[in-house]
């Protein structure tokens, strides 16, 4: 399938629909009007292979107290070993109603109230939040980005904060949101290594392990080195992200080592004891049976809309940096060269109409930088570049 009939075929109209992402533009920044290129979901209908699985899963009408079938571990380890991911075994899987969910119940399970957490920033904000949230110490260590825009570890600087801090817990993002790096093998082996010097607990939020529009692998963080780091890391993941499912609220949590998952075990039992949504089971099955198609040309589509974008915003903004997209649909983008980061909300508001995520809620250090949904139609992709370069145009 090409991304024209992709488009054709999976694009929906989400207005009215009870979305966050257009249907909370009032709320959230307090005009129903703005194009909304924020919140990571996608413009898409779910494929059919998923839609018609749950059609026959409602239409059976009993929603009693199900299992989880040996069919979906099957299932889940066939797509790992297809696109070369770490390999499931059904005793390492627990659930939980989302990955946002599970940072909450990471920092609960393997730190204690004043401990400090990791974050390398700029990241996704609600890491910030559950740190914060749980009465834990957040700590960051700042990314750093090399002459051509792509962001990098602080090795130096990360290994420095872990000691100075005494940080338990690191709660780590790969592919990494919002700067979009897929990370290498050697990468992450230099930072679990450092990791495991100080006897650091690392979760891996792995959501986006799926969607890679660049040419970089995906490399699991249970993977590094042969396994090495497997009895530190414990892995977040959900098809949510890849196949526009987020509100089905059901994901992962991977725990390969005996010791850390009877530790999560026993937190659960205190804390968490709750059993995976069936449609959510259904929905991720059938995404993994008859998805692949699907995934290939949205990805295609995502790899058009940075190319429109990155172009058209150079036109007119030649220094604005914007890092490789190699993997998720979130392009990152800094405009402090043209726009005041004070002013950065009403430009991106009130002079262009766009409802986008700013910079600092990802990072301090990053106000004046801005990130775009590239996971939307090439139409009102077209539209949202065209208004943010018409602003952009018309600076003095
Ligand atoms: C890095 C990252 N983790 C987690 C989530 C959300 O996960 P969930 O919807 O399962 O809570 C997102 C959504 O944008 C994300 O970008």
């Amino acid at each position: 399938m090409d991304a024209d009939t992709f488009v054709e075929r999976y694009q929906v109209e989400r207005r009215n629909t009870d979305s966050l992402k257009w249907d909370a533009l009032g709320e959230r920044f307090g005009n129903p009007d703005l194009l909304p290129m924020w919140v990571a979901d996608t413009e898409f209908r779910a494929p059919e292979a998923v839609l018609d699985a749950m059609t026959e899963r409602v239409a059976h009408g009993a929603f009693g107290y199900s299992m989880v079938p040996d069919s979906y571990f099957e299932a889940f380890d066939a797509w790992a070993a297809a696109r070369r991911q770490a390999r499931v075994s059904r005793q390492w899987v627990r659930f939980s109603p989302g990955v946002v969910t599970s940072f909450y119940w990471m920092i609960g399970a393997f730190t204690e109230p004043g401990d400090a957490v990791l974050l390398t920033t700029p990241v996704y904000y609600p890491m910030h939040n559950a740190i914060r949230d749980t009465g834990r110490r957040l700590v960051t260590s700042e990314l750093v980005r090399d002459e051509n825009g792509e962001y990098g570890f602080d090795l130096e600087d990360f290994e420095r904060t872990i000691v100075d801090a005494g940080v338990r817990q690191w709660i780590a993002c790969s592919p990494h949101n919002p700067v979009s790096r897929v990370w290498s093998e050697d990468e992450l082996d230099a930072v679990l290594g450092i990791c495991a010097k100080h006897d650091v607990t690392v979760v891996a939020d792995e959501i986006h392990q799926d969607i890679l529009p660049g040419d970089r692998p995906f490399v699991a963080m249970s993977e590094v080195a042969g396994g090495r780091y497997r009895d530190r890391v414990i892995t977040l993941s959900a098809v949510s992200k890849t196949f526009n499912l987020a509100a089905l609220a059901h994901s992962h949590i991977i725990i390969h080592d005996d010791a850390l998952r009877a530790r999560y075990d026993a937190w659960t039992r205190s804390h968490a004891e709750l059993g995976p949504n069936v449609l959510g089971v259904v929905a991720a099955e059938a995404a993994w049976r008859g998805g692949a198609e699907w995934l290939e040309a949205l990805t295609e589509v995502i790899r058009r809309n940075d190319a429109t974008f990155r172009a058209r915003v150079r036109e007119v903004a030649p220094t604005a940096q914007m890092p490789p997209l190699e993997g998720t649909y979130l392009l990152w983008l800094d405009l402090r060269d043209y726009v005041r980061p004070d002013e950065m909300q009403s430009f991106m508001q009130d002079t262009c109409g766009l409802a986008v995520d700013y910079g600092e809620w990802f990072s301090p250090h990053a106000k004046g930088f801005v990130r775009f949904n590239l996971a939307t139609t090439p139409a009102l992709l077209d539209q949202g570049v065209e208004q943010l370069v018409n602003g952009l145009s018309g600076l003095g």
